[in-house]
């Protein structure tokens, strides 16, 4: 992996390491402009980094010389790239035709589509009070028991979505905190609401264990007609059903589906109940039309290739351990834990695809949240600590409505600009007068952000904008050489909780845990009220 490009870029960084941002728009005039890439609604902008034309050129270099569409179309073409788990990434295929034309499907889609029309009836029957519940009633809210790709993925997509809601409420419980799903439940009428449990394995904790409780609560009410008020979504159908299921209500996904990539099918299914399966067919659209520019277009112009670059640049190279993901946009609140799940378990890995340790970080830390707010929080760490920290901002040009709320978000948007230009000029000491020029009110800048800037949030360009992330995440895995598609890491600790579960119910004692836990343990059974 580490080959003549990576030394390149290595000494490109040393070289440029001091080097002011700023001062690159004085030695490229036009770099406002070859430093950004557009593509029908949506305009990129990177020339507020501190890569210049010799870096690009090393970058896509390092990019060329890995072959990377090649691996790029093999994800397309359904190729086992997740080879720990011998399995495709084939959640393109779910997205794979036009929102209008139903038959333009490949092979493998008429199955799809088979499942899609099926969502699609289901969905329509509930909307419409068509499907009743267990004691005949309409369905007014749906809760979502699901975790991780399970619940992020609908619910960062129903909340940004909230404009275009005109069907029953929706409601998210995922945490095995027991005050998560009490919260909800208790504002809602067992007559009236519709549990999705959402799980690829049917086997998660939280899920299962929430599902019952769910079951319980409506099963006092309505006795065994309560099923009728249960949906399930998986790729583990027996599961389900041996949980009691109506095999009518069971919707299935293939196991090539990652949890984290899946919003696209079934695991979608309270944002179609939201907002109708004609927009959510709009939002597969958009996400189809990047694929075709991902897999299309040339790297210099390749938004989530370019993103992939600059993240690998700002990582690997610059060695920044973190990312901020920073949304102009409350309807964007939940893109940056979105992000977390996207690219964390994606790439946080320390092994390469053959097996080998591997001694460059990967994936930075991903953080962040919502603009203004975040500038009230902490963005004085980002304009005054000694790290750095690559911004990515995310912006609207319209909102709301136009015609009443124009000026207020026109303060929204020069609050998301100024912060950009804050974090590249810093305050300029000869610029401030004399009782300003003390260390502590001195910003350095030079600090490199990037900005996607989109006309609103539809839901085709939040397909589009969700696709940018997705592919800009395995193009990332690419250029570390990592497996995107398993999460191993996630293991360790689900086995760890069991066995102290076994331990506690006297199953078994003899499991080694420290003493530091056993201490603990102790100390929460003294301090139990019962
Ligand atoms: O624990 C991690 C994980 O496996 C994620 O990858 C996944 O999105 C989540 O748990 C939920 O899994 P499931 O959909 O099988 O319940």
């Amino acid at each position: 992996m580490q080959n003549i490009y990576w030394d390149l870029l290595k000494k490109n960084r040393e070289k440029s390491k001091d080097r002011r941002i700023e001062t690159l728009f004085q030695s490229d005039k036009n770099r406002f402009k070859e430093f950004a890439i557009e593509i029908e609604d949506l305009y990129f902008d990177y020339s507020k980094t501190n890569i210049d034309s010799e870096i690009l050129k090393n970058l896509i270099a390092y990019a060329k010389n890995l072959k990377i569409m090649n691996s790029i179309n093999a994800m397309f073409e359904g190729e086992k790239i997740n080879v720990t788990e011998k399995r495709s990434a084939l959640h393109t295929a779910l997205r794979n035709f036009k929102a209008n034309d139903l038959t333009n499907l490949y092979k493998i889609n008429k199955k799809l589509l088979v499942r899609f029309k099926d969502l699609s009836k289901f969905c329509n029957q509930i909307r419409t009070g068509q499907k009743k519940s267990g004691s005949g009633s309409k369905f007014t809210d749906v809760v979502n028991i699901g975790i991780g790709g399970s619940e992020l993925g609908p619910k960062l997509v129903t909340a940004a979505l909230s404009e275009y809601h005109n069907g029953p409420k929706i409601h998210f419980v995922s945490n095995i905190d027991p005050s998560d799903i009490s919260k909800i439940i208790k504002n809602l009428d067992p007559n009236k609401t519709l549990f999705i449990i959402s799980s690829k394995s049917f086997t998660t904790t939280e899920t299962i264990n929430n599902a019952k409780k769910a079951l319980k609560w409506v099963c006092e009410i309505l006795g065994s007609n309560g099923l009728k008020n249960f949906v399930a979504v998986c790729s583990a159908k027996e599961k389900a059903l041996d949980f009691g299921i109506l095999k009518e209500n069971i919707f299935e996904f293939d196991e090539w589906v990652g949890g984290r990539f899946s919003i696209w099918g079934p695991i979608g299914l309270p944002v179609m109940l939201s907002i109708g399966t004609d927009q959510f067919k709009n939002f597969l659209e958009g996400a189809s039309q990047i694929d075709n520019h991902f897999k299309n277009e040339e790297i210099s112009y390749n938004i989530p290739i370019i993103l992939a670059l600059i993240g690998f640049w700002h990582s690997s190279i610059c060695q920044y351990s973190s990312r901020a993901i920073l949304p102009y946009d409350s309807k964007l609140e939940y893109l940056p834990t979105y992000l977390q799940q996207l690219d964390m378990e994606s790439n946080g890995k320390s092994v390469n695809l053959n097996g080998e340790r591997i001694n460059y970080p990967t994936t930075p830390v991903i953080w962040g949240h919502i603009g203004t707010n975040s500038q009230h929080a902490f963005f004085q760490f980002l304009h005054q600590s000694n790290q750095v920290i690559p911004c990515e901002f995310l912006l609207g040009a319209n909102c709301l409505d136009n015609k009443y709320y124009d000026s207020h978000h026109l303060q929204l948007i020069v609050n998301c600009l100024a912060q950009s230009e804050a974090l590249m000029f810093g305050i300029k000491n000869e610029t401030q007068s004399k009782e300003e020029t003390n260390e502590h009110r001195n910003c350095d800048g030079n600090k490199p952000s990037t900005i996607l800037i989109y006309k609103k949030i539809t839901p085709k360009i939040l397909g589009k904008l969700l696709a940018i992330f997705e592919h800009r995440t395995f193009a990332e895995g690419l250029l570390w050489n990592v497996n995107s598609f398993d999460q191993w890491g996630v293991e360790l600790g689900k086995n760890i909780a069991r066995r102290l579960t076994d331990s506690i119910s006297q199953k078994d004692r003899n499991n080694n845990f420290s003493k530091s836990t056993l201490n603990l343990l102790n100390k929460i059974r003294e301090y139990k009220y019962f």
